[in-house]
């Protein structure tokens, strides 16, 4: 069987393609106690038709509940998956086979009070074995869809349904959501050729599917069986290729952010430099607080453009940094077309995360220690090492890409900062610069995790021989 050249995109999960404007969201990890019972609750999950596919349309109507569901690789080992498919993941995947505990130091950048030994105990690896994720706008329905899914056969087979991990949006505006460190989020995502209208800047569904394209013309997971055989791979005429094909490798990642010192650090250092604290936030995030991009020459946000304009753009008219630095979290994570940078390798990754914790409210903290407040990452992409792993490590912890004025300091919002010395530059017109230094971490990890979210001919073949 060779593959299609494109997805059937009914045949992948909604939140990985389309994602989800819904408020509120629960993220179970859940651990299969029993393999058997909980392959009838896969089997249940499916002869149900619970989980949500994309469908060709973006505006898919919304309301109720909308299901994904994701697999770690222990938690497939523990069901039963066969050692071929095992193999594979682990000559393909090597990040997902180990696992985000283990790559945790060396490729999360994850150390000090981040590192995995601190991490939530649900993040264990031999705790989670699977992830259900739920979005719906109220949590009435959340609560209702729970007791759905615990009612179906083989429910009984999975513990720890006490505690999801919850988040739910700071606005009600579907079209504008915000973070904390009030920052308007969710503007920026990558178009994929033959779902999403045209733009700019369009990806091949390999970066995002397993089974297809990449942007590089390769199909890692095409997997032809072939006469001779290959050393490195199970036999393939073993395996059946749709197992693995319009899958997807989802990471979900509770961050911590410090609010208050965020606040504070801006506030410090504003006073210092003799600028508002929004212009200061602007520079280390690369937009606006309305989620405009900096363009150089800016000291205000300009009006609201139309909204397609906001992530339709390249750094070819801001070569040297001065409106959006090098060092600010979305150039560093997305650098697009610069011709100063020129990145081989675009990297593109699909973020579909919501907040947790109450908005910052100062007067109502000071003298009180903050409530827990973060975001509840949920990344997607087909190469965990090549995209996801890539921008934390590289272009989020090791010095920003680009020419001589952009500073030795980490990713602002995300970097470890073990280095207070570390300085951030913002380039100005002419040859002056601005620089901060003396950063903090912002931002602590409490847990990640590795999962396999697999297209529904996959999921199916999960559900069988129990
Ligand atoms: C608490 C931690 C984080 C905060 C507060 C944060 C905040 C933001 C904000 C405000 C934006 C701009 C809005 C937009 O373009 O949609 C953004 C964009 C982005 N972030 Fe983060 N982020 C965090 C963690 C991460 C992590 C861990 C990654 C990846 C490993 C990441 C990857 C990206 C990417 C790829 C973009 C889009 C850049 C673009 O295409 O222009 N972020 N983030």
């Amino acid at each position: 069987v060779s593959a299609p050249a494109s997805p059937d995109w009914a045949q992948v999960q909604r939140l990985v393609v389309q994602g989800s404007t819904l408020h509120r969201s629960w993220h179970f990890l859940l651990r299969a106690r029993h393999p058997g019972e909980a392959r009838r609750f896969i089997e249940a999950l499916v002869h149900e038709k619970l989980i949500s596919y994309a469908s060709a349309r973006e505006d898919a109507p919304v309301g109720g509940c909308e299901l994904g569901i994701g697999f770690t690789y222990r938690g497939l080992q523990h069901l039963g998956l066969p050692w071929e498919y095992l193999r594979l993941f682990q000559e393909k995947a090597a990040a997902f086979a180990e696992g985000a505990c283990r790559r945790a130091a060396q490729h999360l950048a994850d150390t000090g009070a981040s590192a995995a030994h601190w991490w939530e105990p649900c993040f264990h690896p031999d705790h989670a074995h699977l992830v259900l994720t739920m979005h719906a706008d109220q949590a009435d329905e959340l609560r209702q869809c729970t007791q759905t899914l615990k009612s179906l056969p083989g429910a009984s087979g999975l513990t720890d349904w006490a505690a999801p991990l919850e988040a739910s949006h700071l606005t009600d505006q579907r079209q504008y959501r915000t973070v904390h460190f009030g920052l308007r989020d969710l503007i920026a995502s990558p178009a994929i050729k033959g779902f999403h209208p045209r733009r700019k800047t369009m990806h091949e569904p390999g970066e995002f599917v397993l089974g297809y394209r990449n942007d590089h013309e390769f199909n890692p997971w095409a997997l032809h069986p072939s006469p001779s055989g290959n050393l490195w791979l199970p036999p393939l005429s073993a395996v059946k290729p749709n197992f693995f094909w319009n899958g997807s490798f989802g990471v979900l990642r509770k961050m911590e952010q410090h609010e208050r010192e965020f606040r504070c650090y801006v506030a410090r250092w504003a006073k210092k430099l003799g600028v508002k604290e929004e212009y200061l936030r602007a520079k280390m995030n690369g937009r606006w607080d309305n989620g405009q991009r900096v363009r150089p020459g800016e000291s205000e946000p300009p009006p609201n453009p139309a909204p397609g304009e906001l992530d339709d753009f390249d750094f070819l008219d801001d070569p040297e940094g001065k409106g959006c630095p090098f060092g600010s979290h979305i150039r560093r994570m997305n650098p697009r077309s610069d011709n100063s940078v020129v990145p081989v390798r675009r990297r593109p990754l699909i973020r579909r995360g919501m907040p947790y914790g109450p908005l910052y409210d100062e007067a109502k903290e000071r003298g009180k220690p903050a409530p827990p407040r973060g975001l509840l990452g949920v990344f997607f992409c087909a190469s965990l090492e090549d995209q996801f792993e890539h921008l934390l490590a590289e272009w989020g912890d090791a010095n920003p890409l680009g020419p001589d004025n952009r500073g030795n300091a980490k990713d602002p919002f995300i970097g470890s900062h073990i280095d207070p010395k570390s300085v951030f530059d913002i380039p100005l017109d002419g040859e002056k610069l601005c620089q901060l230094e003396g950063f903090e971490p912002f931002v602590t990890t409490r847990g990640t995790l590795y999962a396999f979210f697999p297209g529904m001919a996959g999921l199916r073949m999960l559900g069988e021989s129990h």
